[in-house]
């Protein structure tokens, strides 16, 4: 009997170790150890070059991993130039920004070690240095991405990406359907620390929401007003305000203080406090992350590394571009 337990619970613990190693990546911090030695310094020299030419790239590179990883997980897909690019779905046209920079960083890494790193590889640690770059935390990036050979439009266009009027029952939804759950909803959400915003993805709060004849009860009013001169009704929605208002360029935690006040920018931001649905889900969360930024920077590294896990490419799947912006010939 005291056997068999043991012997079962053994089993039982072996299989949970298995499984456990399983479902982690088969990605590795020293992938390109032998391959591409020096290829972390030459991303990190590109990334600070182009934040020092223009602070929000830092902002525009890291939102470009998320749009690659959520549609057809982190492999690049994104990148593809053509008709039909996710660059031309809904949420990225005239919207995700940095492909040039990610050209320079890809040259520069190609001049050292042609033909080795994934371009999926160079959004992941250009993500990772840019948080690190405007005060956020460090992190070891896990490599070994393969690009992908298709961009997919379709699935770019809002169905699988979590949009600025989405309820938050279906931004949990979309999260979970590439595994990551509430506690990375809300850690990563946070990465709106920095970065811009254009009027026409909150505008709608401002004057008229939701045909109540009033804006959105739930941003400060001092708020409303600064937002309702900056993107009056007239104008065509390209001004752009900060998603972090106390902060801009920062990456910090004033993010989920904004929260507690009514100043999330987006009303995907402020639903995750406000709304009715937060209450069993999001909201204490923010409230910890608000009081505590090492604890915020604990789970968004840990969230950003389950992101960048996303379905990559590994073995001999995929390729490895020469050009992030076309499928080698
Ligand atoms: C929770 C669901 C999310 C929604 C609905 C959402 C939506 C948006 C929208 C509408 C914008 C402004 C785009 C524009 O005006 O052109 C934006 C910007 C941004 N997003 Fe998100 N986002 C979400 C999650 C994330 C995640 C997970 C990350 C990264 C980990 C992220 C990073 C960023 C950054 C850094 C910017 C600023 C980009 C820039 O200034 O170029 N977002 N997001
Ligand atoms: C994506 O949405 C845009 C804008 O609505 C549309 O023009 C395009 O045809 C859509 N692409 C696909 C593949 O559905
Ligand atoms: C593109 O995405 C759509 C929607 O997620 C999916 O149904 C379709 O199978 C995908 N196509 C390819 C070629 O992966
Ligand atoms: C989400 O997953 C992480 C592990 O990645 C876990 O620590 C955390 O408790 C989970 N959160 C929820 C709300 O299930
Ligand atoms: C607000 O929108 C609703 C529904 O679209 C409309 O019926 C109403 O007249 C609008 N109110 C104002 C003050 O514009
Ligand atoms: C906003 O800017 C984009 C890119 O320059 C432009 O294509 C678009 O027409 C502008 N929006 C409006 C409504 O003018
Ligand atoms: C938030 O912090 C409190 C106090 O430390 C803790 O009891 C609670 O479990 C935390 N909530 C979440 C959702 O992490």
């Amino acid at each position: 009997m005291k056997v068999s337990c043991k012997l079962s619970c053994c089993f039982g613990l072996l299989t949970s170790l298995m499984l456990f190693s399983v479902a982690r990546s088969q990605l590795s911090t020293d992938f390109y150890s032998s391959t591409c030695p020096n290829l972390l310094k030459i991303v990190r020299t590109e990334v600070q070059k182009a934040i020092m030419n223009e602070i929000r790239m830092a902002a525009s590179l890291l939102r470009l991993h998320f749009h690659d990883c959520f549609v057809n997980g982190c492999d690049a897909s994104l990148l593809l130039d053509g008709s039909n690019s996710e660059k031309l779905a809904v949420p990225n046209l005239n919207s995700a920004r940095g492909f040039e920079v990610v050209d320079t960083i890809k040259n520069a890494v190609e001049s050292a070690c042609a033909g080795v790193v994934s371009c999926a590889d160079i959004l992941a640690i250009a993500a990772r240095d840019s948080v690190l770059l405007s005060g956020g935390p460090a992190w070891r990036v896990l490599l070994g991405r393969r690009d992908g050979l298709v961009a997919n439009q379709t699935a770019a266009n809002a169905s699988v990406l979590p949009g600025p009027f989405d309820p938050l029952n279906t931004i949990i939804a979309k999260f979970a359907a590439v595994g990551l759950n509430v506690t990375d909803v809300v850690a990563l959400s946070g990465a709106h620390t920095i970065g811009l915003a254009k009027c026409a993805v909150f505008s709608s709060r401002l004057f008229n929401f939701s045909g109540t004849g009033a804006p959105d009860g739930t941003m400060d009013t001092s708020m409303v007003s600064d937002l309702q001169s900056l993107c009056p009704q007239t104008s065509d929605g390209n001004n752009t305000a900060p998603l972090d208002r106390n902060s801009r360029d920062l990456f910090d935690n004033h993010y989920f203080q904004n929260l507690l006040s009514g100043k999330g920018l987006l009303q995907s931001d402020q639903i995750l406090y406000s709304s009715d649905a937060a209450a069993s889900t999001t909201r204490s969360i923010v409230e910890n992350y608000s009081k505590n930024s090492v604890l915020f920077f604990n789970d968004f590294v840990n969230s950003m590394i389950k992101m960048g896990n996303i379905s990559p490419l590994t073995g001999s799947s995929g390729q490895i571009r020469k050009n992030c912006r076309v499928v080698n010939s």
